[in-house]
């Protein structure tokens, strides 16, 4: 990203310089701090949200609800992780205003198609307890791409859904998606964290007006990563958690993310990057983290 572009995006994400973790501030005024990226249809999805992978029943019900009510508004879930009934529920436990939030869900590779994107969206919508979706996802770029494409080209032309992507795409796939799409794609959802950095990948995005959100921000708690020692070398400067720091790394890098916890101080914790700043040199020590490859080979 250029400098001029990145001083921007730490002036916007820094303003106000507020400490989330003050118990008695409300989840309204928590939601007002957390900034809104623009999407190149002119949709407004926020740069921290919340992530269901893997929370089922009540425990997601449960998570959704208290992140909702802490101050969190985007709310990511897919027809895979078999918790849209859930994640629904929890939406109405909290008793928000649909229009307050971004609900994400994805259409999943035995969906690819155009019939069965048709089918498999409405059966999401009816899940979620929704009339639309913020933004709906090809998950993984296998199967009919461009019939699922074509299916959700036209419910998002019907206003079912404000906005379409994709994710686990590689530019090359990008690139033919783009050969054919009326509608070019808002986002593509990919793998980033500190030992997974994609910068490469993000400065194509960028290219393509694409916005990248990371998955498993925290690499899913995995290479030891809340006690990794440079990045609490750097947590100790600003007195954040490691966890803090890897996504503040990430937002500030202009990526939309999307951390998951069912720990309600853990939601906290991650909602709480908004006061802080990583300088030049915080960076670098970071870029040395880099793996530059998936840590989650299994998904492959
Ligand atoms: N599009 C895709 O293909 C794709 C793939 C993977 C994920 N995703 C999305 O991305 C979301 C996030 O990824 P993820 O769920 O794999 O993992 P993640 O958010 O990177 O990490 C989750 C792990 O971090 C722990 N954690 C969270 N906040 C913490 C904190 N402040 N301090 C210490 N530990 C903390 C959680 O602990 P607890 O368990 O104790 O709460 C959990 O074990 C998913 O939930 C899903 O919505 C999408």
């Amino acid at each position: 990203m250029k400098k001029k572009n990145v001083i921007f995006l730490c002036i916007f994400l820094m303003f106000p310089l507020i400490s989330f973790a003050q118990p008695e501030m409300s989840a309204i005024t928590r939601a007002k701090f957390i900034p809104l990226i623009t999407l190149n249809n002119g949709v407004k999805m926020p740069i921290l949200g919340f992530g269901t992978y893997s929370l089922n029943g009540s425990t997601a019900e449960n998570s959704v609800a208290e992140a909702i009510s802490l101050g969190y508004r985007l709310i990511d879930t897919a027809t895979t992780y078999g918790n849209e009934e859930s994640v629904g529920t929890g939406i109405q436990k909290s008793g928000i205003d649909r229009e307050e939030l971004f609900i994400t869900t994805k259409l999943w590779v035995s969906d690819m198609g155009y019939e069965s994107a048709k089918k498999a969206f409405e059966l999401s919508l009816k899940k979620l307890g929704v009339d639309y979706i913020d933004l709906y996802l090809i998950h993984r770029p296998r199967g009919d791409i461009k019939g699922s494409w074509k299916a959700m080209e036209e419910l998002y032309e019907e206003g079912k859904i404000k906005a379409i992507g994709v994710s686990n795409f590689e530019p090359a796939q990008l690139e033919e998606l783009l050969s054919y799409a009326k509608i070019k794609p808002a986002v593509n959802q990919i793998e980033i964290h500190p030992f997974f950095q994609q910068f490469e990948t993000q400065e194509t995005l960028q290219e393509m007006n694409i916005q990248p959100e990371a998955w498993s921000p925290l690499a899913g708690g995995r290479n030891e990563i809340f006690s990794n020692p440079v990045i609490a070398a750097i947590g100790k400067k600003y007195n954040k958690s490691n966890a803090q720091i890897a996504l503040r790394w990430i937002i500030q890098r202009g990526i939309i993310t999307i951390p998951r916890t069912s720990n309600q101080a853990y939601m906290l914790e991650n909602l709480n990057i908004f006061d802080f700043e990583l300088d030049d040199a915080d960076m670098k020590q970071m870029a040395t983290l880099d793996l530059n490859t998936t840590q989650f080979p299994e998904w492959e």
